[in-house]
């Protein structure tokens, strides 16, 4: 065999073949058929050990050029071939920016939801945590830790849904988010600032009740915590959420076993046409139940009433919605009828914050 015979004529065959391939699949084949074990450069170079040594070191040089630039045209193929195959699909893919959006989604935020979303910014801004407790409670979080002890007469009054278990520690459906304040006590040493919003259950239906609602219950416990800190805070958070800078506010004293003293706090309203219009005339409207925490409730979570005083209060969230967004009727709440919710119902874009107003 001649030195060269050949070989140029095949690497430029070769060279054709990778140019021709369209495709990743054919630019394979033609590296199979050059380069893989029966191919025909694989082939020349098995031959080599036949030929006569000076010879064979010319051939194997040539045949180890033709093999580089071989691979090297291969490569470059491939680049070429993977890229315009991105290309095809860029082009298939194509996404037009400037076509309109989509109309905005039908769902809407429920009112409890959105108001529990302003009650949240007001009090996290004024530095309280937010905490969750189970819906399902035990005898002690709900009443015994509460200094509401068995026989106490305000366990007729919670009228309270208990749910099937021994008779001695049958589980219940929280009455209120007080349980959640013991919880938090127990969790954790004082200083406590926090809130608990959450559902709540009672045996209860007509306009202005509901067997399930919504309620926040607030506590703080430090060394000098008193009445002043709850006024204050109180009525800066019933400002900020009713929105009336000037709002007549009072406290009137209360009776809640958990707390002493108690009190229940009334905002100024007027009443006239049958229309109730929250910070204008004469009349008051109860919006929640406080006082300052019962030293028997802090003894019962070990904190030291002589080192630790502490305020607690309890609000209505379904409450606050009615009277913010004037909804009359608390029942219509939770029968998720779609008409309601879009007449009352908030854009998920209504974010509340206290940056921008709450709504
Ligand atoms: N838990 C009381 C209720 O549901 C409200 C309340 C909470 C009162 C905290 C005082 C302090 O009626």
């Amino acid at each position: 065999m001649d030195d060269d015979d050949g070989l140029e004529a095949l690497a430029r065959e070769m060279d054709e073949a990778v140019a021709a391939s369209d495709s990743l699949a054919g630019l394979e084949a033609v590296r199979i058929a050059a380069l893989g074990r029966k191919g025909r450069l694989t082939a020349l170079m098995r031959e080599l050990g036949s030929v006569e040594a000076e010879a064979r070191k010319r051939r194997g040089t040539a045949l180890n050029r033709i093999k580089t630039r071989l691979g090297e045209a291969i490569a470059a193929r491939e680049a070429t071939l993977r890229g315009a195959a991105i290309d095809a699909r860029l082009g298939l893919e194509t996404l037009d920016l400037t076509l309109p959006a989509r109309p905005t989604p039908e769902g809407r935020i429920h009112p409890v939801s959105q108001v529990s979303d302003e009650i949240i910014a007001i009090f996290a801004d004024m530095g309280f945590d937010v905490v969750e407790g189970p819906d399902i409670e035990d005898d002690f979080h709900n009443f015994t830790a509460l200094n509401i002890p068995p026989e106490h007469p305000a366990r007729q009054m919670h009228d309270t849904f208990y749910l099937s278990g021994p008779e001695d520690s049958r589980p219940l459906l929280r009455t209120h988010t007080s349980p959640v304040q013991i919880r938090a006590m127990r969790e954790s040493p004082p200083p406590h600032r926090l809130i608990a919003p959450g559902r709540t259950y009672r045996r209860d239906s007509d306009q202005t009740h509901t067997p399930m609602f919504h309620q926040v219950e607030g506590l703080v416990v430090d060394r000098a915590t008193h009445m002043g800190h709850l006024k204050g805070c109180l009525e800066d958070f019933a400002r900020t959420v009713f929105e009336v800078e000037d709002l007549r506010m009072r406290f009137r004293p209360s009776y809640f076993p958990f707390t002493e003293p108690s009190a229940e706090m009334d905002i100024g309203c007027s009443r006239s046409g049958g229309e109730l219009v929250i910070g204008e005339g004469a009349d008051w409207l109860e919006i929640l139940g406080c006082g300052m925490v019962h030293p028997r409730v802090l003894e019962a979570v070990d904190i030291d009433p002589d080192q630790y005083q502490g305020f607690a209060f309890g609000l209505g969230i379904d409450r606050v919605a009615m009277l913010k967004y004037g909804m009359p009727d608390l029942r219509a709440f939770f029968e998720s009828d779609v008409r309601w919710l879009s007449h009352y119902g908030f854009s998920a874009l209504d974010v509340p914050g206290l940056a921008r107003g709450l709504w």
